[in-house]
């Protein structure tokens, strides 16, 4: 842990990870600054302790920030998420108590659109298994009917939350050949819906229609288990699945008995139900790509997001509007 000490009568920031960009700039004389070194997914309880006396924290969405946390931290005006979800942090205690929550949308769409499109082609076309095989010296030489995939032009791209990300994921979809299907709460106008040749779709019948289903929308206490057994087995069969939006979307375990029954063709995730644990079985199933929370992980990208993040802790602090603000 590091603090700047020099005037102790400037507002503090903490950081509960170091972020990786330039802001001193932005910071400089303005406020203290204390970075947690280490960064470990940090419980409420770690955090009530890290964040005392703080104004500002700059978190990650693997920070637990629940009501406790705003109880036991009474100076903390803002919180400025790292990241465009907001799951980790208990809305209704900020607002109950006037902390402003922010977050860091926009600057990622383009790299979390490029994840998403990096596992649908991997899975689609066994690139892991590719890799392996060569790897362990199983390469014989071309072979007709070696790691058959799925062609994707003229297949139906389901997409789960037509948001920034999920419509950045469909902008992409011409470039292979693909139709797309949407849902969501509210549906596009209309010239959105013909600017990206997308067609709505209930869940039901996207979740049947698609081959493959991408997800983009936010984990509520609605989008809990959206994709359950229920619907995992309505997919069509071979159909395949991306997730880059939160575990807590799919019924890891329900997940696993689809792919291992061979009823879905692949899975591509960056995201898992308890992070960073795994769903029992999830890492012997053959077809599929598991990422370790990378879809923004782009540097610019990422860049962005932390001086997105400290700027509007910033503003928050000297009373002017943030950029993004949830709550
Ligand atoms: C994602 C994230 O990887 O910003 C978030 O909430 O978790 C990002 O790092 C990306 O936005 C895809 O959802």
């Amino acid at each position: 842990m590091s603090a700047k000490t020099e005037d102790r009568k400037l507002p503090l920031i903490v950081l509960t990870s170091p972020l990786p960009a330039e802001f001193k700039d932005l910071l400089d004389g303005r406020v203290r600054v204390r970075v947690f070194k280490h960064p470990e997914p940090l419980s409420d309880d770690m955090l009530c302790r890290r964040l005392k006396g703080a104004s500002g924290a700059v978190t990650l969405p693997s920070d637990s920030v629940t009501a406790k946390v705003f109880n036991a931290c009474p100076a903390l005006k803002v919180v400025a998420n790292c990241a465009v979800g907001t799951d980790n942090v208990d809305l209704e205690a900020a607002g109950n108590l006037g902390v402003v929550v922010t977050h860091t949308p926009e600057v990622l769409t383009e790299a979390s659109a490029d994840a998403a499109w990096t596992l649908l082609l991997s899975i689609a076309r066994h690139g892991v298994a590719g890799d392996r095989l060569v790897r362990r010296g199983r390469f014989k030489g071309w072979q007709p009917d070696l790691l058959l995939g799925m062609d994707l032009r003229g297949k139906v791209l389901g997409i789960v939350g037509m948001g920034r990300i999920g419509r950045a994921v469909a902008r992409r979809a011409p470039a292979f050949g693909m139709h797309v299907v949407y849902t969501q709460r509210h549906r596009l106008k209309p010239s959105q819906e013909s600017a990206l040749s997308a067609r709505f779709l209930p869940l039901d019948e996207l979740v049947a229609t698609a081959d493959v289903v991408s997800l983009h929308c936010p984990l509520t206490p609605e989008t809990h288990h959206l994709m359950d057994r229920k619907r995992l087995t309505a997919m069509k069969e071979g159909a395949l699945l991306v997730n880059i939006s939160r575990g807590g979307v799919v019924d890891e375990a329900a997940l696993v008995d689809c792919l291992r029954a061979g009823h879905l063709g692949g899975a591509g995730l960056d995201v898992y139900e308890n992070e960073p644990a795994l769903a029992e079985g999830l890492t012997r199933i053959a077809n599929t790509m598991l990422l370790p929370h990378i879809a923004s992980a782009g540097r610019e990208t990422r860049a962005a997001m932390a001086r997105l993040a400290v700027s509007d802790c910033l503003a928050v602090i000297e009373g002017r509007e943030p950029a993004f603000r949830v709550v």
